[in-house]
């Protein structure tokens, strides 16, 4: 049985990964519009990779026999002031995202709930590489200085990312 506060919590972190597949979604459309397939296709990658956070997070509530909540989505932005921006955007957004995942875990420890700790560890990982994906962007981007030629070619690397499931699921989200 799942704590009313943890349940609260995990519903709203829920809310927060919609949010962040929205927001992504969001700059795919932007790159598209600026005629940077690649990075649209990166973008698209992680909305994803978001709702399969969401998806993990509400099987988990439903498991422990709670009651997933939905609430309302925030507008994302939609426009951007140069192609570097939302990497950097998208970096600030995982570094807010590993914060709440970590305020989760403080709150799991707290109640003493070992599952939800468990469930949540895999999240605390996930975001290692989350905040370092976005992060090895930013950094190429920053190297070609938003030129013409660099940005062709990260667009053309960024069009090769495929979106790859996880062999490893969160503690106690069914295969
Ligand atoms: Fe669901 Fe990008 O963290």
């Amino acid at each position: 049985m799942l704590n009313e506060r943890m349940q609260q919590a995990v519903n709203e972190q829920i809310n927060a990964e919609l949010y962040s597949a929205y927001l992504y979604a969001s700059m795919a459309a932007f790159y598209t519009s600026i005629n940077l397939p690649g990075f649209a296709n990166w973008m698209r990658v992680q909305v994803q990779e978001e709702m399969l956070h969401a998806t993990y997070m509400y099987d988990f509530i439903s498991e422990r026999g709670g009651r997933v909540q939905l609430m309302s989505i925030a507008g994302p932005p939609v426009e951007w002031p140069d192609p570097a921006q939302p990497f950097k955007d998208a970096y600030a957004h995982e570094l807010e995202v590993t914060r709440r995942i970590n305020e989760l875990m403080n709150l799991a420890q707290e109640l003493r709930d070992h599952a939800t700790a468990s469930f949540l560890l895999w999240f605390v990982n996930e975001q290692v590489e989350e905040e370092a994906n976005a992060d090895k962007v930013v950094k190429q981007l920053h190297l070609t200085g938003n030129v013409g030629s660099g940005l062709f070619m990260v667009d053309r690397e960024l069009a090769l990312r495929v979106f790859t499931p996880p062999t490893v699921l969160p503690a106690g989200v069914g295969a």
